[in-house]
């Protein structure tokens, strides 16, 4: 390749020089008798200048030739610019080109190749390699590597030890299903694609690592998100012999190092912590967005004073006031509220406004008694709305805390240039899941329970603390982690607290009971999600747009068409049968 430079990368000091340059052909023009050619390769366009009247004819030929996309290697003169573009980082110059060879032609593209096109996301995917050709794609693409990094280097001037582990294995609970994956030499049998590495680093830790890392895809059959995909990549660590604290401050210094390299940003040390109970009740989430307030109000009390039996009945009545805004909803917009907190589980949304200093709306005739101390709780002030959520204060924290975000996004009140990173501390153990019926853990079944709580992990399960933490940053939940149990009896415990006979566990988990036979040194880590940190550092709104090769809402891939079914014979050489394709 006689290539000189890369064409995003041609600058004043190349005028005067004869470069070569290769890439695809972006727009063309014809303007005061020159032919412009933007030349786009990954690190940006280049303009390109053929005049005809001074070319040769073959040369002239071959650019009548050019098409949106055609793949070109040029040589010209590098020139200075007549009237420079600011916007481009090469738009100092231009290259007034003597030779040009046609490397490869292309049809026209589905989507025009450039940003903030109107394509759907199908088609994006199904094209991805035209997709990725776009400057905030490669942008992304690029932010990502910078991210992993600037991650690798601390964690390697921290000591910490790459190490790969087994992506065929046995299943790791995160709390998701697992992808499975036949045995051909051991019929009837299947590997488990793993959720975390949870396991296998813990055992690396038994191995004296003492601190390990890897940059790691993981697998979880779940249904997709925004900030979910089937395949998606950890920042996973894990450590021996060190505090919580010490391990969130090693956290804390890889973000701070994140921040600064990619965004300039310095971020102020130590991340804010928040209890999960606290949390929970001012933002109705265990991953609070805390760039803006509307926080969660306790109306339980006062409510039972009301004459409203809705009120009166609930565990628990909670309310968030929409500063300013009771003229921007309508009733039509509220029952899109209701709607929403419905979904998310409450039996319905009750409101008032503060409208010329009386409350209004349809439950106002049930608050007299208590309107005024209302008012005055909540600090209210004309054209303000008050939203209700009575039920179990489960329910009412989680519907709220849904409503409260949608509301911040859509009217404006969050200044999008903060990075607000916290840690939530002072996790329950566990969780009651009612699709299940029975306990499940909060994190999962290796993290370590508090000293003070956990006698009770033979008695009241929801007063047991654990020894968790998690990292989030603008509402999202950005990584997780634990100190981990290292005494065999506990772990037993633990087990069978979530419901697991002997024989379960020595079926599932009896080589990491064992493990605990030989000296298991204590522990504890982390892991971040990557996909999730660097979609908030780029400002985008779907881990899809900085990940090469993600996978559609359905979780298949338009491009591959994966997944497919396969040859008979191959299910054959499985012992497999497939029932049905519905
Ligand atoms: P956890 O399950 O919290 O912890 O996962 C850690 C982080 O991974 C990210 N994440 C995801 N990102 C994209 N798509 C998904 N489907 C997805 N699921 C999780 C999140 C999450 O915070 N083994 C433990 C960590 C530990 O205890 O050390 C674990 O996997 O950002
Ligand atoms: P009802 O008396 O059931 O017609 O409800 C009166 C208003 O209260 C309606 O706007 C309902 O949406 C609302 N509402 C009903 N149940 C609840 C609840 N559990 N919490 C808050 N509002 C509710």
């Amino acid at each position: 390749m006689k290539r000189s430079i890369y064409a995003g990368r041609v600058r004043e000091n190349h005028i005067g020089k004869e470069l070569t340059l290769t890439g695809w052909v972006g727009r063309r023009r014809n303007l005061g008798g020159l032919i412009f050619i933007d030349l786009r390769d990954r690190e940006g366009l280049m303009q390109l200048v053929i005049n005809p009247e001074t070319v040769s004819a073959e040369l002239l030929a071959e650019v009548e030739k050019l098409r949106n996309e055609y793949v070109i290697e040029v040589t010209g003169q590098v020139v200075a610019r007549e009237q420079a573009n600011p916007d481009l980082t090469t738009g100092q110059v231009e290259m007034q080109v003597t030779a040009l060879t046609i490397l490869n032609t292309a049809q026209t593209t589905p989507f025009e190749i450039k940003d903030g096109v109107e394509v759907s996301d199908d088609t994006r995917l199904r094209y991805r390699y035209l997709d990725l050709r776009r400057p905030e794609m490669l942008a992304n693409l690029k932010l990502r590597a910078k991210v992993t990094q600037i991650m690798r280097r601390y964690l390697d001037e921290s000591d910490f030890i790459d190490v790969e582990t087994p992506i065929l294995t046995k299943s790791t609970p995160e709390g998701a299903r697992d992808y499975l994956v036949p045995s051909r030499v051991n019929q009837g049998q299947f590997y488990a694609l793993p959720q975390s590495p949870q396991i296998t680093k813990q055992l690396l830790m038994n191995a004296g690592f003492d601190r390990y890392y890897q940059i790691v895809k993981c697998f979880r059959d779940e249904d997709l998100r925004g900030d979910r995909q089937p395949e998606f990549t950890q920042v996973d660590l894990e450590t021996s012999f060190l505090s919580e604290v010490e391990i969130q401050d090693l956290v804390e210094g890889m973000i701070a190092k994140v921040m600064k390299e990619t965004k300039g940003i310095d971020v102020s040390l130590p991340f804010p912590r928040m209890a999960y109970d606290h949390a929970m009740n001012l933002y109705g989430s265990d991953k609070p967005d805390t760039r803006f307030d509307m926080l969660l109000q306790d109306l339980t009390d006062l409510a039972k004073q009301a004459d409203f039996k809705v009120f009166a009945e609930a565990e628990a009545v909670k309310a968030i006031v929409v500063k300013d805004k009771a003229d921007a909803y309508s009733r039509k917009d509220i029952d899109k509220l209701t709607e929403q907190a419905k979904q998310l589980g409450a039996k319905g949304l009750a409101w008032v406004k503060l409208v010329a200093g009386e409350l209004t709306g349809p439950i106002a005739k049930f608050l007299p008694a208590i309107a005024e101390q209302l008012v005055a709780d909540l600090g209210l002030e004309d054209n303000d709305l008050v939203l209700f959520v009575a039920d179990s204060l489960a329910v009412a924290n989680a519907s709220l805390g849904g409503l409260r975000t949608r509301i911040a996004k859509e009217q404006g009140l969050i200044d999008e240039s903060l990075f607000n990173f916290l840690w939530i501390v002072d996790w329950p153990m566990f969780e009651w899941s009612e699709e299940e019926g029975r306990y499940t853990s909060a994190h999962h079944p290796f993290t370590l329970p508090t000293a003070e709580t956990a006698a009770e992990l033979e008695g009241d399960l929801t007063k047991v603390r654990a020894v968790a933490y998690d990292i989030v940053l603008n509402g999202y939940e950005l990584g997780g982690g634990s100190l981990r149990i290292n005494q065999k009896a506990m772990q037993e415990r633990m087990f069978a607290a979530l419901g697991f006979s002997a024989q379960e566990m020595t079926e599932q988990f009896g080589f990491l009971l064992e493990a605990m036979d030989y000296g298991f040194p204590p522990h504890g880590g982390l892991a971040i999600g990557l996909d999730r940190f660097v979609m908030l550092l780029a400002g985008e709104q779907n881990i899809r747009e900085v990940i090469a090769f993600p996978k559609n809402n359905k979780a298949t891939d338009p491009m591959t068409q994966a997944p497919s079914q396969v040859a008979d014979h191959q299910l054959k050489e499985l012992a497999l049968r497939v029932e049905s394709h519905d």
